[in-house]
This record gives C-alpha cells, sequence and structure tokens, in this order.
C-alpha cells in the first residue's frame, strides 16, 4: 500500500481526495492544509469548474496537518501529493523530495523554468521520483488518440491542430499574475504543449503570434518547428472575453491513412476518418464521474511508486519541457519572431 499525503486541500487536492478512493494500492494518511475548517474536514467552501461541490467530510484515520515540515516527518507517507497554487510547488516539493518523499505534484510544475530545472535535479540526487499530474492523456479523447498514433495504425504521425480556449476566468484574481496562476500560457496551455511534446519530441523552434496582457500572453497562436519538417503542428490557445465562451479544448490531428478529429464546444465526440471515406466514432467506457480521469493518472504515480518504475506520462522531464516550450512562446510573441528552443 503506497501511503499519500495531500498538500492543499482546495479544488483539486479535494479531486484528487475523491479520486484516490477508485485507487487500488494507494491510501490517503494525511492532509497539509492552512485553512483549519477544511483540516476539520468542512470542504463546503471548496468549488471548481467541474466536479462535485465539497461537502462535510469524515477524515478519521487521516493526519492533518497545518504545517508542511510535520507533514514531512510522518514516517508513514511515502508519496506527497502536491495540489498547492503553483508559486509554491518547487519549494514544496524540493523540501518532500529531500525529506526522502516521492512526489506528484500538480501541473504546471511551477512558474520559472529555473525552478522546474531544480525540482528535477534534487529528484535525480535524492533518488526519489517526481511525476507532474498532467491529466490530459488521462482524459478518453486525448487517451485514443495518443493511443492511435503510437500503435500506427494509420501510418505516420503528420501534425495536427490543438485548440483550448476558455472566457476570462473572472473568478481567479491572480489568473494574470506571473507570479500567482500564469497566466494562459502555463496554466492553460501548458496541457497542450506536454501533449504535443509526448507526441512530436522536443520542438526545435516556437513561432507564436498573440496578444499579451501585462507579462503573460493573453491568445496566441503557436507553430511548433520539429526536426522532421514536414510535420505540421500548431496551437491555438488562451482567453477571450465573452463569458459566452465556454471552456473549448480539441484537437484535428492528421495521420497518413486518418485524421482525428475532437471538439468540446461543437460537441464534436472523437471521430477519425479514414481514407475509404468512411466516418467512425469510437465508443469509449465512461466512467461514473470526472474524477475518473484523475483516478487514471493516480493509478498511473501509485503503480510507479510500488514497481520502482517510472511513468513516462508523469516524468518531470517532459513536464520541465512543457514548461521551456511555453517560456519560448512567450518569448516569441514579445519578438514577434521565430524563437529556437
Ligand atoms: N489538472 C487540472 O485539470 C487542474 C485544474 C485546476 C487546478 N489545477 C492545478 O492544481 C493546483 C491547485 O489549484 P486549485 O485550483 O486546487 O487551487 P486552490 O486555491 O483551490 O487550492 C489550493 C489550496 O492550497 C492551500 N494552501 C496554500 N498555501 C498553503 C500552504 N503553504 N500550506 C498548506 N496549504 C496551503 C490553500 O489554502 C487552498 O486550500 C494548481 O497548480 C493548478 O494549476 C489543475
Amino acid at each position: 500500500m503506497i501511503n499519500v499525503g495531500i498538500c492543499g486541500l482546495g479544488f483539486m487536492g479535494m479531486i484528487h481526495y475523491l479520486a484516490y478512493q477508485k485507487v487500488r494500492g494507494a491510501k490517503v494518511k494525511a492532509i497539509c492544509e492552512k485553512i483549519p475548517e477544511r483540516l476539520a474536514g468542512d470542504w463546503r467552501s471548496i468549488k471548481g469548474n467541474f466536479g462535485p461541490r465539497g461537502k462535510k467530510m469524515n477524515l478519521a484515520g487521516i493526519a492533518t496537518y497545518s504545517e508542511l515540515d510535520k507533514m514531512l516527518a510522518d514516517p508513514n507517507i511515502d508519496m506527497v501529493d502536491i495540489c498547492l497554487p503553483p508559486c509554491a510547488h518547487a519549494e514544496t516539493a524540493i523540501a518532500a523530495l529531500k525529506a526522502g518523499k516521492h512526489v506528484l505534484c500538480e501541473k504546471p510544475i511551477a512558474l520559472a523554468v529555473d525552478d522546474a530545472r531544480r525540482m528535477v535535479k534534487t529528484a535525480n540526487q535524492a533518488g526519489k521520483m517526481l511525476m507532474i499530474a498532467h491529466v490530459l492523456p488521462f482524459f478518453a479523447a486525448y487517451r485514443f488518440a495518443l493511443n492511435t498514433i503510437q500503435s500506427k495504425k494509420y501510418g505516420r504521425f503528420l501534425g495536427g491542430n490543438f485548440t483550448r480556449v476558455i472566457s476570462d476566468p473572472l473568478w481567479l484574481k491572480d489568473f494574470y499574475d506571473p507570479n500567482g496562476c500564469g497566466g494562459p500560457m502555463v496554466d492553460l496551455h501548458i496541457h497542450d504543449a506536454h501533449f504535443i511534446r509526448l507526441i512530436c519530441g522536443m520542438p526545435k523552434a516556437v513561432h507564436s503570434v498573440g496578444r499579451m496582457r501585462g507579462r503573460v500572453a493573453e491568445y496566441f497562436n503557436t507553430q511548433f518547428l520539429c526536426s522532421d519538417p514536414s510535420l505540421v503542428v500548431t496551437a491555438t490557445s488562451g482567453v477571450i472575453n465573452q463569458q459566452g465562451r465556454p471552456f473549448t479544448n480539441g484537437y484535428e490531428i492528421h495521420l497518413q491513412r486518418a485524421t482525428l478529429l475532437f471538439e468540446s464546444w461543437t460537441q464534436t465526440p472523437v471521430t477519425v476518418l479514414t481514407d475509404d471515406g468512411r466516418v467512425r466514432r469510437p465508443k469509449f467506457t465512461s466512467g461514473t464521474d470526472e474524477t475518473d480521469d484523475f483516478a487514471a493518472e493516480l493509478t498511473e504515480a501509485t503503480k510507479a511508486v510500488a514497481t520502482g518504475k517510472p511513468s513516462k506520462l508523469l516524468d518531470g522531464q517532459l513536464a520541465l519541457d512543457a514548461l521551456i516550450l511555453g517560456q519560448k512562446q512567450t518569448e516569441s510573441i514579445v519578438k514577434r519572431r521565430p524563437v529556437r528552443v
């Protein structure tokens, strides 16, 4: 059994807690949170943009800490699951790794590339796992795309376009603060940057055109220039100011003998167009609620710790590469030219 200590019991901490109830081989044994009511089990103030509302919980059998050091000194904890705001990821992860714990940390790995590099270096020095909870590859539509690309069932991957656009998240006060949420590049687009890095390797350069809001990119279009010059990979991400725009994500992925389509806004389910003219909509076994994809992600992390075999999808270096891409994309927008990665 892998014993988990969750650090930060806000929206994502709650989602992870609920998802762990479906994970075989892991148990939440401790929670570290600075808001006393949440530590006492009153989660009614927690809400996010999906999933259930917080309610009163029975935390019997779970050690509760208001200070990280005390949880890190708890010898019963094998893995620290960090669900803190991004500005706290680096120092918390480094402290946990130095205390001999494995770490699963919510995305983005960190706000600054140097901090993310320190996290990866500390994990290597400590001989502990640093996993970053990029959940996109565990969502059915993206898992299907990843498996289809990697299986080469329809031939070579030729490229694709990835979209992730939202209306202004007015309830997040520090969304555009480079030291808070970090803006749409590291909060939103990083999901696609991570997925693109996963399927294409590390691009050689990026060319982004976009609008800035203060020091962060608000809305942008990127071409990812890969070592294979025939790969055409693009992404559109960011915020538009009309509140009628719901959260929108999607892709159009080109393979030699098929095109894969998915778009949440137009309610286009995953669709496979093949070169015999057929249009197919694969069926997925849908889970009972939105925590199922997170349970799949946490199962992957649990298995990695239990077997000692690192997860390719949750790899810290992969998440660092996604952050580097985002930093280079912002640089490209500001300099108005392609930037080498
Ligand atoms: N994968 C996804 O789909 C997804 C969705 C939302 C958020 N996230 C990520 O999850 C992370 C957390 O976001 P959130 O929306 O849950 O934030 P949140 O503000 O709802 O929760 C953060 C919690 O951490 C607590 N906290 C802050 N500093 C602390 C400290 N020093 N010690 C103990 N507790 C402390 C806060 O009191 C709060 O309860 C972010 O990195 C975010 O990017 C991921």
